[in-house]
């Protein structure tokens, strides 16, 4: 197999955060985009896109995410809100949707309803405040179990672990084991800076029968 000559940068104290930032950005590929809403204890929906996201087991299901701390040091709305209400719902990001969930992304004030904002109806959930986003065809309704701050002030995540209460998948992706039609949703996911990816170009790789 080929192997490869390397840059190897340091992570010091005088390395830039928005150098590490890039360069993890671009290392870590594609991501996931979890569409969070929450609500405030005010009664303020709010709505963004985060994609440090995952699934992460099964039993129970649950995900993360990690709203960072901004870059002035001052926390964004949605940690705000998982502080105040623990729970929150991810909608998936299907590529029709992509300008919307990117206008979501920009920093309005904690009191805007960023549904109203960028443009989506939102859906009462069944077990949570939070609503969900209709024009989203898979939304989780998570119940929070904790935050784990990794670091402090600018830049430094907060990850959020939730427990999956509920799968919502809207009928014309689902298929009959109970799982998402992959060929059918288009989701898109973020590479770095500006650039995103979609999922219509797949391989197939069987599990291997016997080690090498
Ligand atoms: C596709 C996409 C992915 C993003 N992922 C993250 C992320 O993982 N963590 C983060 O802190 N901000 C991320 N952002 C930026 C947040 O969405 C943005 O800061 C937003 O204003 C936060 O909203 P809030 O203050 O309502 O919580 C992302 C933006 C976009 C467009």
């Amino acid at each position: 197999m080929k192997t490869h000559k390397a840059f190897t940068a340091l992570v010091t104290a005088e390395r830039q955060r928005r150098d590490n930032f890039k360069t993890l950005l671009s290392a870590v590929l594609p991501r996931p985009i979890a569409f969070v809403s929450t609500i405030s204890s005010d009664g303020v929906h709010n709505l963004a896109p985060f994609s440090f996201f995952n699934g992460v087991g099964s039993n129970p299901p649950a995900v993360i995410f990690s709203p960072c701390t901004k870059a002035d040091g001052t926390e964004k709305d949605t940690i705000t809100n998982l502080k105040q209400v623990g729970e929150f719902v991810v909608n998936v990001v299907p590529y029709a949707i992509r300008d919307a969930m990117n206008e979501a992304s920009f920093p309005f004030a904690p009191e805007i309803d960023e549904f109203e904002a960028a443009g989506f109806t939102a859906l009462e959930s069944r077990f949570i405040k939070p609503r969900r986003v209709a024009e989203s065809p898979v939304h989780l309704e998570c119940k929070l179990l904790q935050i784990v701050p990794v670091g402090d002030g600018p830049l430094s995540a907060n990850i959020c672990i939730g427990e999956i209460l509920c799968f919502h998948v809207a009928d014309d992706f689902l298929l009959a084991d109970e799982t998402v039609d992959v060929t059918k949703i288009d989701l898109v996911g973020r590479l770095g800076g500006a650039d995103y990816a979609t999922i219509r170009d797949r391989f197939a790789m069987p599990k291997p029968s016997a080690p090498r």
